[in-house]
């Protein structure tokens, strides 16, 4: 239910009385990637395929996905035999109807525990099984025995979308060149050139048109944790501070708001509001595209997007996918020619320079839900 202005007022100085006085519940708020190894389900795996193989798909669970819906199932066959499937109730009908971005989510989930792998000395066959973005089971995979490929597995880890605080500086041309690897399929597009302009206007005109469509919010509801206990019942979605509604607001909305809010004209108005704070700080974009739109292509996209991304900390820089522009159209439509670019753009990353790269706040499901094993 809706609460007065003055009823927040008052509560809202309460709170900032009580955290004035005790900082430190602040910290205890929040939720912590280190209890995230406490999870149910690692202890269990680890009688069942060793502890090395359940570090990889530990390791494999902090990649980044679409409103955080972790789409991806592992199903153990034998030690080394894994199969990756799509999960549908954490699919996004509404702004991803295409499956689009549930096979980039899958295709950094790869990037994560092939990389996890290498670095446990082991090699990776991959077979790809999808026709059709909508089959169920995606890849097989078989773990061999290989090289081991040194890999600081902690920036997997440290790895977080960021959404404020960029400066509005350009990537400077060599920090582009390592963080992308000199991989094809990515673009620069430095502030106020004519690309970084037309992604700006376009960003906030898409999310100013999303945030009417009902559908949109009903969907984005049922995957925004507002309260603690919901956070922790989950372990999936956006929860305020993954959604940068911190500090005072941050802690009202934990409190006072549910569901029902992101329906209401404020909910859609303070949303286009942040985009459009958010792009105001910019150091430009990042665009990626695929070779073409087949599944492999997309989850391949998914996994170089990943390898930029588990690079970008180093070089202080942060990294803010904004889909909107290629979920709606008229934008989707007119990205590819407005950006001169020749393939299909999957990526729109708003970049820029840190002042500091602060720790994660997402959450993430414990391994015995992304798991089944299934060994006969
Ligand atoms: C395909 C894809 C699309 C995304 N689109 C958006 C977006 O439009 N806006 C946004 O704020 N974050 C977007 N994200 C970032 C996710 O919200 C984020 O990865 C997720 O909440 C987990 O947080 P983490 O990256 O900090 O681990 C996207 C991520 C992926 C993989």
């Amino acid at each position: 239910m809706p609460i007065s202005r003055r009823k927040f007022l008052v509560r809202g100085s309460q709170c900032v009385l009580m955290f004035g006085m005790l900082p430190g519940l602040w910290a205890c708020d929040g939720h912590t990637r280190k209890e995230e190894i406490e999870n149910a389900g690692y202890k269990a795996l680890i009688a069942t395929i060793g502890r090395e193989r359940t570090d990889i798909l530990w390791y494999a669970s902090f990649a980044p996905s679409s409103h955080n819906a972790q789409p991806w199932m592992v199903t153990i066959k034998s030690p080394d035999k894994w199969i990756i499937s799509s999960v549908e109730e954490r699919w996004l009908p509404e702004v991803d109807p295409e499956n689009r971005e549930m096979l980039l989510s899958i295709g950094a989930f790869l990037e994560n525990m092939v990389t996890a792998a290498k670095a446990y000395g082991f090699g990776v066959k991959i077979r790809r099984n999808a026709v059709s973005a909508f089959d169920p089971e995606l890849l097989r995979l078989e773990l061999t025995s290989g090289e081991r490929q040194e890999y600081p597995l902690q920036r997997l880890l440290e790895r977080r979308t960021l959404r404020t605080g960029f400066k509005s500086e350009a990537i400077d041309p060599q920090d582009f060149s390592a963080i992308t690897g000199d991989e094809k399929g990515f673009s620069y597009y430095q502030p106020l050139s004519p690309e970084a302009v037309w992604l700006d206007e376009a960003t906030i005109e898409a999310n100013r048109q999303q945030v009417e469509r009902d559908n949109v919010q009903q969907e984005l509801s049922r995957w925004i944790r507002w309260s603690n206990a919901d956070a922790k019942k989950y372990r999936n979605g956006l929860t305020p501070e993954g959604m940068d509604i911190t500090g005072l607001a941050g802690w009202y909305v934990k409190n006072f708001y549910g569901p029902s809010d992101v329906m209401g004209k404020d909910f859609r108005r303070a949303t286009v509001e942040r985009v459009k704070q958010q792009i105001s700080e910019s150091g430009g974009w990042i665009v990626i595209t695929s070779e073409s739109g087949s599944p492999a292509s997309i989850i391949e996209t998914g996994r170089r997007f990943e390898r930029m991304f588990l690079k970008a900390k180093d070089r202080s820089i942060g990294v803010h996918p904004m889909s909107q522009v290629l979920e709606e159209v008229p934008w989707s439509e007119e990205a590819r020619k407005k950006l001169v670019l020749q393939k299909p753009p999957q990526f729109l990353l708003r970049v820029g320079y840190l002042r500091d790269y602060p720790l994660p706040v997402s959450l993430r499901m414990s391994l015995g839900e992304i798991t089944e094993v299934k060994v006969r």
